[in-house]
């Protein structure tokens, strides 16, 4: 009787010993579940999707934005815009803010053209902001509405280009000397196809863009004189980087854009590193009307993702020099 009573105690103990267990077990998990609750409230994505973005969205967001720049989003109701400018291809975080607000502006714009313009500083007013172009940069050196070399920069190792393949007088024409080698090859690869190119003006230092801007100003009046020449310090023929150059079949500049010899460098230009620095339809990026004549050296690799994507010096630098800065 007394051996019964032992066993149902022993068996009572196991009993509570076990359900201890199991009641010490659930709410470890239901603890541990609770902790994990609070601690995924705290992050960026349970935040974004509190405020009515999708998981997607939020993961988006969180792809291409740092928590400051989340934080940022989160203190503004819920806007399908950003995700759409974030997925942008040449979107900058930095410039998220000055996006929404110039979206604002311009409602008629596309997005992809909202943040072209955005990135050169372009929605401001041209040279409202003037900040230091950087020869340190070789050819890769920026230099626009927005960007000035100094009065005083000259470029070191400038090379004559001979008359045989520019006008004027001995002397008149000069290339830095990498940008001249440059130059050599693309004037061949174009004789090879039975094009005879011409430089008509490369090199100016400060006081020669001067001069040409003001007898354009004088007679074409500012405001066609800034659609067409730059302010000194404002013009990348400073750098020495540059030729203006057509043909000896179509000498006019104003009809060369309608020759087989620009038609040619807009195929091929890029394979020597040149680029093509005022398209058509870039007036709004640029500043200034299209100049089929007018050819910048910038390096193959440059030159190449220039052409295969379809934008504009203004738009490499913004996002592939600037926006790394
Ligand atoms: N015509 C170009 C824009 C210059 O003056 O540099
Ligand atoms: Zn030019």
């Amino acid at each position: 009787m007394k051996r019964k009573k032992r066993k149902l105690k022993l068996k009572k103990q196991a009993y509570f010993l076990f359900a201890g267990v199991v009641a010490v077990i659930v709410i470890s998990i239901l603890g541990f579940n609770f902790y994990k609750r609070i601690e995924y409230q705290q992050t960026d994505e349970y935040k974004l999707i509190e405020k009515g973005y999708t998981l997607e969205q939020a993961t988006i967001l969180q792809g291409k934005l740092s928590s400051e720049e989340i934080a940022n989003i989160l203190g503004k109701d819920k806007n399908d815009t950003i995700v759409d400018l974030v997925n942008e291809k040449y979107f900058l975080s930095k410039n998220l803010d000055t996006y929404l607000e110039y979206h604002e502006e311009e409602a008629e714009l596309s997005l992809s053209d909202v943040v072209a313009v955005v990135n050169v500083h372009a929605y401001q007013n041209w040279y409202e902001t003037i900040l230091d172009s950087d020869p340190s940069l070789n050819e890769r050196v920026n230099v626009n509405k927005f960007y000035a070399l100094s009065s005083d920069y000259t470029p070191e190792n400038l090379k004559n280009i001979s008359l045989d393949y520019s006008y004027g007088n001995e002397g008149d024409n000069k290339l830095v000397d990498y940008a001249y080698d440059a130059f050599i090859d693309l004037w061949d690869a174009a004789h090879e196809e039975g094009f005879y190119l011409m430089v008509n003006s490369s090199y100016r230092d400060y006081a020669s863009q001067e001069a040409v801007y003001n007898d354009y100003k004088t007679s074409l009046g500012e405001r066609r004189a800034n659609e067409i020449a730059a302010r000194p310090g404002h013009s990348e023929h400073q750098t020495g980087l540059v030729v203006d150059m057509t043909s000896t079949t179509e000498p006019n500049a104003e009809s060369f854009s309608d020759s087989e010899a620009y038609k040619w460098l807009q195929k091929h230009a890029h394979e020597y590193g040149w680029i093509e620095r005022y398209p058509e339809d870039k007036t709004y990026i640029t500043g200034y009307s299209p100049e089929s004549w007018h050819w910048r050296y910038v390096g193959k690799d440059v030159a190449k993702v220039i052409h295969d994507e379809g934008i504009t010096y203004d738009e490499y630098y913004a996002f592939y020099i600037e926006g790394n800065q």
